[in-house]
């Protein structure tokens, strides 16, 4: 009798595992097919991405064109409620063109397109002309925007110049749009075989609890004065992979809630 029952208990067994390896296959056989239509889904994504910034990249230029020209009075001269309107017009653009900027390199990141023009770059030419583009934005919010150039101007260095001057863009425009008063100070300096840039401000601060997330993707403060601020949170992200792809290394600090924030770079002098 233990024999008979032994005998069935193998058949079930081996019954069951039978089984189970069909089960297994027809499981593996669905996630495969389900992480090809995925790839597949993602890839056109990003394609998607490309596509529709660069569609909208062309009008946005030539908004920015026509409104410049206005603003210049080159169609003659403009009373100043038409050019407090229009500076409106030329800021949104700007945010826009920021925006879809981010997207294109995100797409192109992702999809391991994005292409390095390396050539060698003077920084203290790069920060200083930045520092020019922003003061309108810090002086209209009545801060005290400066920069401390190196005494010796640090050396030229290989890198895409386009790149890094988008991030030191950033990490200076978020410090003045994070800032509700005092100031904004800019440092660049060599350290030992690095070049190092630094932008310290006055303003809101960073959470603790936000300050590992401040460079992924879409993520944003949780502070209730951020859903005042306009932003997406992209570009830090961007700017992380931008830094890296240069083998620097990016990171912020603060004391905390409305206790400032500095965010700074490093790279590699060779
Ligand atoms: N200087 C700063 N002071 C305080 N918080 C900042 C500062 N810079 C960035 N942050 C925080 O990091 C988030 C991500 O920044 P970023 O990627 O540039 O996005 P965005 O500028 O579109 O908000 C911001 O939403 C904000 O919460
Ligand atoms: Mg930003």
């Amino acid at each position: 009798a233990i024999a008979m029952e032994n005998a069935l208990l193998y058949k079930e067994t081996k019954d069951f595992s039978i089984k189970l390896e069909k089960e297994v296959k027809k499981a593996t056989r669905d996630l495969r097919k389900a992480n090809a239509q995925l790839k597949k889904l993602d890839a056109a994504k990003s394609e998607f991405i490309s596509i529709a910034s660069h569609q909208l990249r062309t009008p946005l230029t030539v908004i920015k064109g026509y409104i410049s020209m206005m603003l210049e009075g080159n169609f003659g001269g403009l009373t100043k409620p038409e050019s407090e309107s229009l500076e409106k017009v030329f800021e949104s653009n700007e945010r826009l063109i920021q925006l879809v900027e981010n997207l294109l390199n995100i797409s192109r990141i992702e999809s391991g397109r994005l292409q390095f023009n390396y050539q060698q770059v003077d920084m203290n030419n790069m920060v200083a002309s930045v520092k020019e583009e922003l003061a309108a934005n810090a002086k209209k919010k009545g801060l005290i925007l400066q920069y401390k150039a190196p005494a010796k101007p640090v050396p030229t260095i290989k890198l895409d110049d386009e790149k890094i001057r988008q991030v030191v863009m950033n990490l200076m425009d978020n410090g003045i749009k994070y800032t509700k008063q005092g100031s904004v100070t800019v440092k660049l300096e060599q350290k030992e075989n690095k070049i190092q840039f630094c932008v310290t401000d006055s303003g809101m601060g960073i959470r603790p609890e936000d300050m590992g997330n401040l460079f992924k993707k879409f993520s944003r403060g949780s502070g209730t004065s951020l859903i005042h601020t306009e932003g997406t949170g992209l570009g830090l992200y961007v700017a992380r992979m931008m830094i890296e792809a240069h083998h620097g290394r990016i990171w912020a600090e603060s004391g905390g809630e409305g206790k400032g924030s500095k965010f700074c770079f490093e790279l590699p002098v060779k």
